[in-house]
């Protein structure tokens, strides 16, 4: 297994496993070549991808804004989980997150999303339960669509 940076030339191998993970929202702006172009520019060395047999079959999407870094679409495809490569990945992340001095992160798990939210869990992360998470949509076009 290898651990990298993601690169624009990813996109297309990233997306598609995006596309194959269950319960995913895809966003129509953020989530295309531009969106990734935007992000990587912004994010070059905050994100990780696991790659096995030249296959992408894992991500971490980690955007740092100076105070709080945010993961996003952190999955490992459906035949390599329970490997730890989740596990591996987030701490890879973190690793890069330190060079750069970061304090904290967040992320948004779906209450329904069991294996999800037990995995953070298990990784150590607190759920904060005294936050309401607020929205303000300025671009109606990224529409979101549910995998499956
Ligand atoms: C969540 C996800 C990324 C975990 O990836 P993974 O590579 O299988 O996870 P790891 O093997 O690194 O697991 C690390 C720990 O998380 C916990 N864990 C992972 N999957 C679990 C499961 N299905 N049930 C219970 N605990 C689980 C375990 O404690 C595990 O440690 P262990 O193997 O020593 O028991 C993967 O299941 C996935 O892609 N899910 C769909 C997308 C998703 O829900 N992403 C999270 C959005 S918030």
């Amino acid at each position: 297994m290898h651990y990298r940076a993601m690169q624009l030339e990813d996109y297309d191998s990233v997306l598609a496993l995006w596309q194959s993970i269950e319960g995913f929202y895809i966003y129509r702006v953020d989530d295309s070549f531009e969106g990734l172009r935007k992000f990587l520019q912004r994010n070059p060395h905050t994100n990780t991808i696991a790659e096995h047999n030249n296959q992408i079959i894992g991500s971490v999407l980690c955007g740092y804004d100076g105070r709080c870094a945010y993961f996003y679409h952190v999955c490992v495809r459906k035949d390599y989980r329970h490997q730890n490569i989740g596990k591996r990945m987030v701490e890879r992340t973190i690793e890069s997150l330190r060079k750069e001095g970061a304090t904290h992160i967040n992320l948004i798990a779906f209450k329904t999303n069991e294996i999800g939210n037990l995995f953070w869990h298990d990784l150590g992360w607190s759920l904060r339960d005294n936050a309401n998470l607020y929205s303000y949509t300025l671009d109606s076009a990224n529409t979101r669509s549910l995998t499956h």
